[in-house]
């Protein structure tokens, strides 16, 4: 067995592993290397790790805890789900009190919130963290959220904002997020705004390529256009460069790929969550569901054979509805980050977590997938108001729906007509419009529930909380039903 003074280990080996252990050991840590097919790390020593002594491999689990300097730290960069189980159950028999086991994976929270206290029952420490972008992210500075044992805090914060990425000020993007699933709970929620995110792109993409007829350069010009103002991010980057991409034949790369999107469960997550907790997180929502219909591609094919749409109509590729998109897009994306960030209130409170919301924005600032300028003015706006309760009522905020809003109706009704489907971005607006509604119909619904199963209602000239029934047909008992929501 080898001398005791490795940093901290990390298990699985593939890109985001690899990386990973790469740029600790750029910052100076000293790293053991485990992975359960022993050949790849003999693969990781003999390529990427080459000439690295400080990147120790181990050949089992011993070993790997017998390098470890105490309180050992173990991070699993595994496939979530069972692996991460096997793996915490064989650790949590060798490591010892005080030691930490870190599950860097997109874990699902409530495995989290599980495991967290299945560790600290040992007297173990737990961190589930959210590691954020992709293998240049890991490799050169990943957004890191992680949560789990307060106590273990203090021993992973030195190597974890080494290596994060900084924003222009140096500030790490990687703080606490709060007690067992947080982290991943904040993750879940960076993931679910990244399909929002990809959808409304997907969404111009389409309205500039069948609704205006526009070609690849001209829509990468677009992009690039948008890069540099308000809607500077990551995603919109790497769209203006996928647009333009041809292979060695000059094909264009995007024109050959079959249009049915996968989904790896995040989004998903994100959605079954905002609909337990009772949050309106519609854009995501429609994101998820886009992939979904994306995927039915047989379906569709046959469906486009059968039903008609619109009549075709020119329309004008003027620098005007190109701008109008624009706005679409950015007002879109206002009500999905406010939908996000209303549903990790609901989630702090119904979990326990002091979430610090403009923590959050600064570390998504840099290093994650939904990088952006944007979070600059989200982060603001929590410092203005660490309890604002939605984003939709930030001054900056209302201001820019106000200046879009011409634009994005203009580009739902541009939709609408030419038969091409947005629902990321009229959900968005769907739900702007009913935000700001004082009175929905909701009384006619309480009325059809009161109607057909005596749900009672509240009235408008009544204190809140308390329920009325009315005998709507003359021939209902005098017994009302129980009222509760869920
Ligand atoms: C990240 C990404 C990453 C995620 C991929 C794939 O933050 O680096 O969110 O964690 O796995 O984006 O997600 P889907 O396969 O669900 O699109």
């Amino acid at each position: 067995m080898g001398e005791a003074h490795a940093d901290i280990a990390v298990i699985g080996l593939a890109v985001m592993g690899q990386n990973l252990i790469l740029n600790m050991n750029d910052h100076g840590y000293e790293v053991v290397a485990f992975n359960r097919t022993l050949e790849r790390i003999d693969d990781f020593h003999a390529g990427a790790a080459s000439g690295r002594d400080t990147i120790v491999g181990a050949r089992s689990l011993e070993e790997l805890v017998g390098l470890l300097r105490r309180p050992r730290k173990v991070m699993l960069m595994v496939r979530a789900g069972q692996p991460t189980d096997d793996f915490i159950e064989q650790l949590a028999a060798l490591l010892e009190p005080g030691d930490v086991i870190i599950d860097g994976g997109n874990a699902n929270f409530y495995d989290t919130i599980r495991r967290a206290k299945y560790v600290e029952e040992r007297g173990l420490l737990f961190v589930g963290t959210g590691v954020s972008g992709g293998e240049e992210g890991a490799r050169h500075g990943p957004s890191i959220m992680p949560g789990g044992s307060p106590e273990a805090w203090p021993l992973v914060q030195e190597i974890f904002q080494a290596i994060a990425a900084k924003t222009q000020d140096g500030t790490p993007c990687c703080e606490w997020v709060g007690d067992d699933g947080a982290g991943h709970y904040v993750k879940m929620t960076h993931n679910g705004i990244e399909y929002g995110d990809m959808q409304v792109i997907c969404e111009a993409y389409h309205l500039m390529r069948d609704g205006l007829g526009l070609d690849a350069e001209e829509m990468a010009a677009v992009f690039d256009g948008w890069n540099e103002g308000e809607l500077n991010s990551y995603l919109i980057e790497i769209t203006r460069d996928i647009l333009a991409y041809r292979d060695a034949s000059g094909e264009l790369v995007l024109d050959q790929i079959l249009d049915t999107a996968g989904q790896k469960g995040t989004g998903k997550w994100t959605s079954v969550s905002s609909l337990d907790l009772g949050v309106p997180v519609t854009l995501i929502g429609e994101a998820v569901y886009a992939r979904c219909l994306s995927a039915l591609k047989d379906e569709r094919v046959a469906a486009s054979r059968v039903l008609t749409g619109p009549a075709e109509k020119e329309v004008d590729a003027d620098p005007g509805v190109v701008e109008a998109i624009g706005q679409a897009l950015l007002a879109s994306k206002i009500v999905s980050y406010a939908q996000g960030f209303m549903l990790m209130r609901a989630a702090a409170a119904s979990f326990g977590w002091q979430l610090d919301y403009g923590a959050i924005a600064l570390m998504w600032r840099e290093g994650c997938i939904i990088r952006s300028q944007f979070l600059d003015r989200i982060q603001e706006a929590f410092e203005r108001d660490p309890d604002l309760p939605s984003l939709l009522l930030d001054d900056y905020f209302s201001e820019v729906l106000a200046r879009c809003q011409a634009g994005w109706r203009g580009t739902v009704q541009l939709a609408i007509e030419r038969g091409i489907p947005v629902p990321a971005i009229s959900s968005a607006l769907a739900f702007y419009d009913a935000y700001r509604t004082e009175r929905l119909p909701a009384n006619l619904l309480q009325a059809q529930r009161d109607y057909f199963g005596a749900h009672t209602y509240e009235r408008l000239d009544q204190p809140r909380g308390e329920y009325f029934h009315t005998d709507w047909t003359g021939k209902g008992g005098a017994i009302a039903s129980s009222s509760y929501s869920v």
